[in-house]
């Protein structure tokens, strides 16, 4: 049985295909589009899903949407109806967003699959969130917790899962929104909405939150873990282009002018930026000013996340945990959650945010919907596409691109560690891309996490980010305990999708500076043999040649940009940035 899954039309869009229950194929459509946090109609995932299955659209049984359209149209009109007239400039433009697409998902998907309306099935928003976690879960039974901005009415909700049966008891609505709080600062600290919010996350441990009472006159917590905005300091609920008011402005003072560089005395000045301001050390003061609020904000949402799972964790008594939706990628915010509300395990699905819906659609009704057994685990995040060596080599070929073929294995690792070793910067392409917005290693850029100055350095040459920006390490997983604080939870799930911020062990810091952040933390992936062979080795050839078998892990793109996926993708991010050496498959290509 063939059941595919598609999210579109709010966040990321994705298509997710099974079969019998068992993952086919996954991934986001900004992939092939090349546009970042693409919400269109995902018309090329869903192609790619197709193809890696063999199948045509009408073969499919089930095509499951992630939402209920009409649920979602309802919110939208009794919202702005509470807010009318100022809302009347949402109104019109959600309308010309429905008439053009929303309500007419069915006769798209329809159209696009070459199937009957019977077939297509529309899971609930928050349903889909917890069917992604749960459903390919290593657990029988677990509670779950869905946090994010808004699906449908609900902002957050939670319940239990038992076999292939989940029950959500409890439910916050719009507008009172964990998610769009975090995207309030988030554009209030000069970032994109959906865009910058791991940003705050990073620019947070350079501040003190010592705005935190200030950020708790915007939001209540009742005993019972729900809460409360007061929507006299927000205007996303009545605005399109507008997250907080005056009165927000009143508490905070005015918002961080957008694109102004992020430094403090602690991240110094980086070369990257150009000459020094003259003004820089009040410069300097205004940024820690800001970074203090991050830390506000940050902190906030975790207390209200520990606070809601600490009251699941009461009401159910259950040992497990599974979390989905987009604040679910907040991945210090996760182990807050695993230290503090007492559940002994955690499960998060890469793809945590609106483009996991899709997977979890799926799953809801092989599962829920269908009564079929489960029989998948996720274990690793590898469900994109992937390119033959014979393609990458008549695209080499084809394009007259200088390139060494690596005898084997052995040459191919014992070369990239060479070049590691020596401080060069190498974009890692092989196998399929990854679900999700991490690169865990088939579209990653590497570097050597022992050398000092290699932040800076990967910072310059390739992404040209905001220094604060911290770098991932990759480890392999038997030695991860070794350098980084995870006793007793080193085996589990979130560690291989990045979804835990670990501190890096005292007397570690100074040999992995590259990857230590300023509060000596790190966002640890864990690599294992089984699911990441390849790039297991390499981690392991680092470790026999400089004792630390760790690697600098950050994603294949520029910024701006999505993760690479094709062959000319990864050329073209190459040549436009300063890697020293890219290597697809078993080419090497240097500069
Ligand atoms: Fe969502």
């Amino acid at each position: 049985m063939h059941i595919l899954g598609v999210s579109c039309y709010y966040h990321d869009a994705a298509a997710a295909l099974l079969r019998d229950g068992q993952l086919i194929a996954a991934a986001e459509e900004e992939r092939f589009s090349r546009i970042k946090h693409d919400f269109n109609f995902p018309a090329n995932a869903i192609r790619f899903c197709l193809e890696q299955g063999q199948l045509a659209g009408k073969d499919l049984d089930y095509v499951v949407f992630f939402e209920k359209p009409f649920r979602k149209l309802d919110r939208i009109l009794a919202s702005v109806l509470q807010t009318y007239p100022q809302s009347w400039k949402v109104f019109r433009e959600s309308m010309i967003g429905w008439m053009l697409d929303k309500l007419w998902v069915a006769s798209t998907l329809q159209n696009e699959l070459g199937m009957s309306r019977d077939r297509i099935l529309f899971s609930d928003h928050h349903l889909s969130h917890a069917a992604s976690a749960f459903l390919c879960s290593p657990f029988d039974e677990a509670a779950i917790l869905t946090v994010d901005g808004v699906g449908e009415w609900l902002t957050a909700a939670c319940g239990v899962g038992r076999g292939t049966d989940i029950r959500l008891t409890k439910r916050l609505e719009f507008p009172h929104s964990l998610g769009l709080l975090y995207s309030t600062f988030t554009a209030f600290l000069g970032f994109e909405v959906n865009e910058g919010e791991y940003k705050v996350m990073g620019m947070a441990p350079y501040g003190t939150p010592r705005y935190v009472d200030k950020v708790w006159k915007l939001v209540q917590q009742n005993s019972d873990g729900s809460f409360s905005l007061d929507m006299d300091y927000f205007c996303f609920h009545h605005s399109t282009d507008r997250m907080f008011n005056r009165r927000f402005v009143g508490l905070f003072g005015d918002p961080r002018p957008v694109n102004m560089p992020f430094f403090t005395e602690s991240t110094g000045y980086p070369k990257y930026f150009g000459e020094k301001p003259s003004d820089y050390i009040s410069k300097c003061r205004m940024n820690e000013h800001y970074a203090d609020i991050a830390a506000s904000i940050q902190r906030v949402t975790e207390d209200l996340l520990v606070g809601m799972a600490k009251a699941l964790h009461n009401e159910t008594g259950l040992k497990n945990l599974c979390i989905a939706g987009g604040v679910a990628l907040n991945s210090v915010a996760n182990t807050r959650i695993l230290r503090e509300s007492g559940f002994a395990e955690l499960f998060i699905q890469p793809a945590a945010g609106d483009s996991g819906g899709a997977l979890g659609a799926a799953l809801w009704a092989y599962h829920s919907v269908l009564g079929k057994p489960r029989s998948f685990r996720m274990e690793h995040a590898y469900w994109g596409q992937e390119f033959s060596t014979s393609e990458i080599s008549s695209f080499l070929t084809s394009q007259n691109i200088l390139h060494h073929e690596a005898q084997g294995t052995d040459e191919l690792l014992d070369r990239v560690t060479t070049h590691l070793i020596q401080g060069k910067v190498v974009g890692w392409y092989h196998g399929r891309f990854e679900w999700g917005p991490r690169a865990l290693g088939n579209r990653s850029i590497l570097a050597d996490p022992r050398n000092p100055s290699m932040k800076d350095i990967v910072n310059a040459k390739i992404k040209f980010r905001e220094p604060y920006r911290p770098f991932a390490p990759s480890v392999a997983a038997e030695c991860a305990t070794k350098y980084f604080e995870l006793d007793g939870v080193a085996q589990q799930y979130p560690l291989r999708y990045m979804l835990y911020v670990t501190p890096v062990r005292q007397g570690q810091r100074e040999a992995l500076p590259a990857i230590t952040h300023v509060d000596g933390t790190a966002r640890v992936q864990t690599v294992y043999r089984e699911q990441s062979p390849l790039y297991y080795a390499l981690i392991e050839r680092m470790g026999q040649a400089t004792g630390v078998p760790v690697i600098l892990n950050t994603s294949f793109n520029l910024r701006g940009e999505p993760i690479v996926n094709t062959p000319p993708n990864a050329f073209s991010t190459f040549s436009r940035s300063e890697m020293d050496c890219l290597v697809m498959a078993n080419f090497l290509i240097e500069k």
